[in-house]
């Protein structure tokens, strides 16, 4: 089955850079495009730490990411940079792990201050796993957060760029998918000319 995967970053159970990615899930769906989540914060700790690849949960999570279209990436600004929650996942996946995936970034900090981060430190990590394909990130400071009802929600502006953001991630997957039923046509054609050809030989 085909689908994005969606990765958390953030610590925090009541957060803001998960909230960009509910959004863009639901953008997805009504895209008709399947989504599933990794909530790194979800991942047992020790398991994180002590890189264990024995562990089921993290097993799991790495075979999401593999077998996955597309990644989107949330994290929260912390000192500068992404969180380090984000890294200790990150630094689990094989070297070629984003290879062939288009990758779209999200984050969020307290000010516009440190939105070059994704560019200085996390892009150089996306590329490291072999991400060629970076789409525009998406970045939101804390005054483009809202609360509604206790929970977050997000200011039109946001909205609207996350909702472009997507409409380009599911343009790129179309173009991938327009592509591989092209080279799937030309395969079977040609298989089709060889049986022919060897038909016919046969047949003389
Ligand atoms: C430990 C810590 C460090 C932070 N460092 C930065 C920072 O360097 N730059 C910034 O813009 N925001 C910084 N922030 C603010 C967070 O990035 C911001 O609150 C973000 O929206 C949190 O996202 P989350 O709710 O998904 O965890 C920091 C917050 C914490 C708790």
């Amino acid at each position: 089955m085909s689908y994005v995967v969606t990765l958390s970053g953030s610590p925090a159970a009541h957060s803001r850079s998960t909230h960009l990615l509910r959004v863009a899930e639901d953008a997805l769906r009504a895209h008709g495009v399947a989504v599933r989540r990794i909530d790194a914060r979800e991942l047992p700790a020790a398991s994180l730490m002590h890189a264990d690849f024995d562990d089921p949960a993290v097993r799991e999570a790495l075979k999401l990411v593999d077998q996955a279209q597309a990644v989107i990436i949330a994290t929260p600004l912390y000192k500068a940079s992404y969180s380090g929650l984000l890294k200790s996942f990150l630094d689990l996946l094989p070297q070629r792990a984003l290879a062939h995936k288009p990758v779209l970034p999200f984050a969020t900090g307290g000010s516009l201050a440190h939105l070059l981060a994704l560019d200085y430190a996390l892009k150089p990590v996306l590329a490291s796993l072999g991400a060629r394909h970076v789409l525009d990130n998406v970045f939101a400071t804390e005054r483009d957060m809202l609360v509604v009802d206790g929970a977050y929600a997000v200011t039109d502006a946001i909205a609207q760029r996350l909702a472009d953001a997507i409409e380009s991630l599911v343009h790129v997957l179309d173009d991938a998918a327009a592509l591989r039923s092209l080279r799937d046509g030309r395969r079977m054609s040609n298989e089709r000319r060889t049986r022919e050809t060897d038909l016919f030989r046969a047949l003389r």
